[in-house]
């Protein structure tokens, strides 16, 4: 199938290439030969070739790693993804790896295979600065700047989902999508620029770009990238997105260093935050720029799926409606209104129902994507070979009876009546407040693990929990035709989405019309 894409192109417009990319398919036939780097137990063999395990991971990932944690529950197997051989280490190994230097287990060449940084040329560098800011400025910020982040919700929420006057019939992703970047971009850019349409367009669209960009490249393999990356439009696209970055913020971050230079007031936002580090780090006025995209590319699609889940989760469940806004309406008036991270914190049957719809719907099946750049030896002997890309499974993790007991029961108060201490602990945390949202353990990887697990979910948990508070206020919710079953989720791989394309019905609350 490759060969005949290629050929396809390159009879069209490179005829000179042919003898080289011909070269190249016998230098890969060859050295798949000297493939063999590690002699752990390889999963999925019965499939046939790497190209036949390949495609069975493309449509039955989460199959496999079910599999895989049935056959090698303590013990780091082989398996064949959509990005080459990857070894899957048990949870107990991540105890121990994660420990372990950046030099020796490296998160950023591991996350450059899975979107491509050769050939998208996202800076895996810079991103570190960009985590640095998030987990630093961006989440000691969230007491000072919550209560004006929730005045945001609620004006964008009520724009974008309109007034609805009857049940009205919308596909509430783009409308989430929208309020996401928007809200995000009050914080990241300042409450003029996070409305304007070229911000709002390059925060959404360029996620979607890269990925678009990084499918294609992926269809080929690793020896025809060099060539076919000249032919593929939608890296084009996304070097276009990161030329408007620029331009769009040229002029701000002239006039914001200029504002600097005259000590006059200076905006209290991430690009600001990030401008009076820019120089101690060695951050250009075009990489600054840039990392607005980087941040938007981590921020805005992983919320936006979070809260679109959500709401597929909760319109089949009108109790658990019912129980949210009580519960709403009655920290509210604990604090006279007023939206406080602690106010926000005592909304913990929210809470709950966020971490069980993440629990039902990763947004991956596998998570800890890391290379090995120095051999490893576990403790139980295992040796993993330095230039080996490691994970782990999250899927079996999050459905094992062991540490979720009905698994399969969505329980929206589950994770409520754990930290509530009324139901048992199967994991035996050393406190039930581990049953957070936020809490990042080995059994709750929704936002990975270790030092690297994502710095922004305390903004994303606060951003979420605002949402739903507005939409749950202002909307009552259903499914068209009277339908009760959830809507299914698209599946690519180990990658799993909310469908964007489906409809949810929305009709304003009477209270929320009068207001
Ligand atoms: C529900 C929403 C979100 C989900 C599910 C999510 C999930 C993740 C995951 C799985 C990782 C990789 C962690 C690992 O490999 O161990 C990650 C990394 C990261 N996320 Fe998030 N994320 C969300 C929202 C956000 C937001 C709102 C921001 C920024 C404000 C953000 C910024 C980052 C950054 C900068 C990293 C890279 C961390 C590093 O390299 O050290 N994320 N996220």
């Amino acid at each position: 199938m490759e060969i005949e894409q290629l050929s396809h192109v390159l009879s069209d417009r490179l005829p000179a290439l042919v003898s080289v990319a011909l070269f190249t398919i016998v230098v890969y036939a060859v050295s798949s030969l000297w493939n063999e780097k590690s002699t752990l137990p390889l999963l999925g063999a019965g499939y046939g070739n790497a190209a036949q395990r390949r495609k069975e991971y493309m449509t039955n990932a989460a199959k496999l790693y079910q599999k895989g944690y049935e056959i090698f529950r303590h013990q780091a197997y082989r398996m064949t993804t959509l990005n080459g051989e990857r070894i899957v280490v048990p949870l107990e190994a991540l105890e121990e790896l994660r420990g372990m230097p950046d030099n020796v287990v490296n998160n950023i060449i591991g996350l450059s295979k899975e979107i491509e940084t050769k050939y998208t040329s996202l800076d895996g560098e810079n991103s570190a600065f960009a985590a640095h800011m998030v987990r630093s400025d961006l989440t000691r910020s969230l007491n000072r700047i919550n209560p004006e982040l929730a005045a945001e919700v609620e004006r964008t929420v009520r724009e974008e989902l309109g007034p609805c006057d009857d049940w009205t019939s919308q596909m509430p992703f783009n409308q989430i999508l929208r309020v996401v970047a928007i809200v995000s971009g009050r914080v990241f850019l300042g409450p003029d620029l996070c409305r304007r349409e070229e911000y709002i367009y390059a925060s959404t669209m360029y996620t979607v770009d890269v990925f678009r960009a990084v499918s294609k490249i992926k269809a080929w393999n690793q020896y025809l990238k060099p060539i076919v990356q000249f032919f593929i439009p939608e890296l084009k696209t996304l070097s276009e997105h990161r030329r408007k970055a620029r331009a769009f913020l040229a002029p701000v971050i002239q006039e914001r260093k200029e504002a600097m230079r005259n000590g006059s007031d200076l905006p209290d936002d991430m690009l600001q935050w990030m401008m009076n580090k820019a120089e101690s780090y060695g951050v250009s006025d075009a990489r600054l720029a840039e990392l607005q995209l980087d941040l938007s590319m981590a921020a805005i699609h992983t919320t936006t799926m979070a809260v679109a889940d959500l709401l597929c989760d909760i319109v089949i469940r009108p109790d658990t409606v019912d129980e949210l806004r009580a519960e709403i309406k009655q920290v509210l008036k604990n604090h006279d209104g007023v939206l406080t991270t602690q106010a926000l914190y005592e909304m913990k049957l929210l809470d709950s129902v966020m971490r069980e719809s993440q629990r039902w719907n990763p947004i991956s099946q596998s998570r800890f994507p890391r290379y090995i750049a120095k051999p490893v030896t576990l403790k139980d002997g295992t040796q993993i070979p330095a230039g080996m890309f490691i994970e782990t499974a999250i899927g079996p993790v999050n459905h094992d009876p062991k540490l979720y007991p009905e698994p399969g029961v969505f329980d929206p108060h589950r994770f409520h009546d754990l930290r509530n201490a009324t139901k048992p602990d199967p994991i035996n945390y050393k406190t039930r407040e581990q049953y957070q949202y936020v809490t990042v353990t080995k059994e709750n990887m929704g936002f990975g693990y270790g030092k690297h697990a994502c710095p922004g979910r305390f903004f994303a948990a606060n951003e979420i929990k605002l949402i739903m508070i507005h939409i749950l206020l202002r909307y009552d919710m259903r499914m068209p035709n009277g339908a009760t079953e959830r809507y299914p989720r698209l599946i690519q791989g180990s990658h799993e989405a909310p469908d964007p394309t489906v409809q949810i019905e929305f009709k304003q609350v009477q209270s929320a019309a009068q207001a």
